[in-house]
């Protein structure tokens, strides 16, 4: 049986109160802490950093998923390894070099990633599945939470579960973007296993209610 992970995008979060929020949809069950960081060039909307990072890593005990929507990607990411990030995941084409990048993040004592936009070919996993840990399905074009899943992103995600059962390495696969109670479920059987949802948590008032939801859903799906 996959074991499933659920991983709020703090993007939803009240940011006034972002220790206490975090430690809520922790203790509501969430599994991992996913953490936009935009920058107003890569995409359109600009967000947090590593100093940010740093000040929730003590309400935390789950680990954090920085997922970098910005360029240039190197210089950044020792700052969040130290500010206390698990996962370091970036888009290829905000890279000049992807196999620098992603040892660059495991040198740094991370685990790396992709990330792939609707739009961008998975060709960019040929050369380099040994040095990733995991896989980015972005459902919708980075920049914003609230957005519509994009269903061509289930075709993505089979593609991205069948290269890495055929590399025998275990590679988390994450999908991001619309993931709600009423569609996790189709994810997974396309072969998610990890499901960042920002909205549909931290948009209700009953976080507990909602992931609980979608483990019922994910309770479904023969895999
Ligand atoms: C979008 C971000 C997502 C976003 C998801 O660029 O990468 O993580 O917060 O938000 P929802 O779940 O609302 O689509
Ligand atoms: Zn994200």
């Amino acid at each position: 049986m996959t074991t499933y992970r659920i991983a709020p995008s703090i993007l939803s979060a009240d940011f006034a109160r972002l220790g206490e929020e975090v430690r809520n949809v922790v203790a509501a069950g969430a599994d991992i802490i996913h953490f936009d960081v935009m920058d107003n060039h890569y995409v359109p909307n600009l967000t947090i950093g590593p100093l940010v990072c740093q000040a929730i890593r003590p309400h935390v005990q789950v680990p954090i998923d920085v997922h970098l929507m910005v360029r240039p990607v190197d210089r950044i990411i020792p700052d969040f390894a130290k500010a206390g990030a698990d996962i370091i995941t970036f888009h290829p084409e905000a890279s000049e070099h992807i196999d620098r990048t992603l040892q660059l993040i495991r040198d740094s004592g991370c685990k790396a990633g992709l990330v792939f936009n609707p739009g961008t070919p998975m060709h960019y996993l040929d050369h380099v599945m040994d040095k990733i840990d995991i896989i980015l399905i972005m459902s919708v074009n980075p920049g914003f939470g609230g957005q519509s899943f994009i269903p061509e992103a289930l075709n993505k995600i089979a593609y991205a579960r069948k290269k890495i059962d055929e590399s025998g390495r275990d590679i988390m696969l994450q999908v991001d973007g619309g993931i709600k109670v009423d569609n996790i479920a189709a994810a997974a059987a396309a072969g998610a296993d990890t499901f960042v949802a920002g909205s549909a948590i931290f948009g209700q008032p009953d976080y507990k209610g909602v992931i609980d939801a979608m483990r019922t859903q994910l309770a479904t799906v023969g895999k």
